[in-house]
């Protein structure tokens, strides 16, 4: 396995994600454990996409516990159906947030945070995990990321 994560620079997001995808999967598929692979993923779409802050919030009893991730230091705790973490948690649902300050519950790890998208990690109808991806640019995540990120995390999933 290649520990090396390679796209063409300056192709558009859909490719990016098209080209890191097979990527992501090779990565994941030689390694049995969670963790390891929860890591990778975070620092691979951190590396290509330099996302301000990429990570996973663990499902553990009634609470999201902060697993793997990249970027500044971040709030460990997130209740069900608390903050944009806990509400696609709730729903089942990706939640894509173009201006955190519209977004009535909205958790602030950072104040540097303007946008973000949410996407549950589901297994046997389960929400077992949540991936969390914040922007400093408002606006930043679209149906694009929502489909590509759903696929990561289905991959996660198996
Ligand atoms: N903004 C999230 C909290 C997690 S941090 O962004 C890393 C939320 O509202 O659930």
């Amino acid at each position: 396995m290649s520990e090396q994560i390679i796209v063409n620079p300056g192709v558009g997001k859909e490719e990016t994600y098209q080209e890191l995808l097979p990527q992501i999967r090779s990565l994941i598929d030689g390694e049995s454990d969670l963790v390891a692979n929860l890591a990778n993923v975070a620092a691979a779409l951190k590396e290509v996409f330099g996302f301000f802050w990429v990570g996973f919030y663990l499902v553990r009893g009634s609470e999201l516990v902060l697993g793997p991730f990249q970027g500044p230091v971040a709030c460990t705790r997130i209740g069900f159906g608390r903050g944009v973490c806990g509400t696609a948690w709730r729903e089942k649902r990706t939640i894509v947030v173009p201006d955190v300050d519209k977004f009535p519950g909205h958790i602030a790890c950072s104040s540097r945070s303007r946008s973000e998208i949410v996407v549950p990690l589901i297994r046997r109808d389960e929400v077992w995990a949540v991936l969390d991806i914040d922007s400093e640019t408002l606006d930043h995540f679209d149906d694009r990321d929502a489909f590509f990120l759903h696929q990561v995390c289905a991959l996660l999933s198996r």
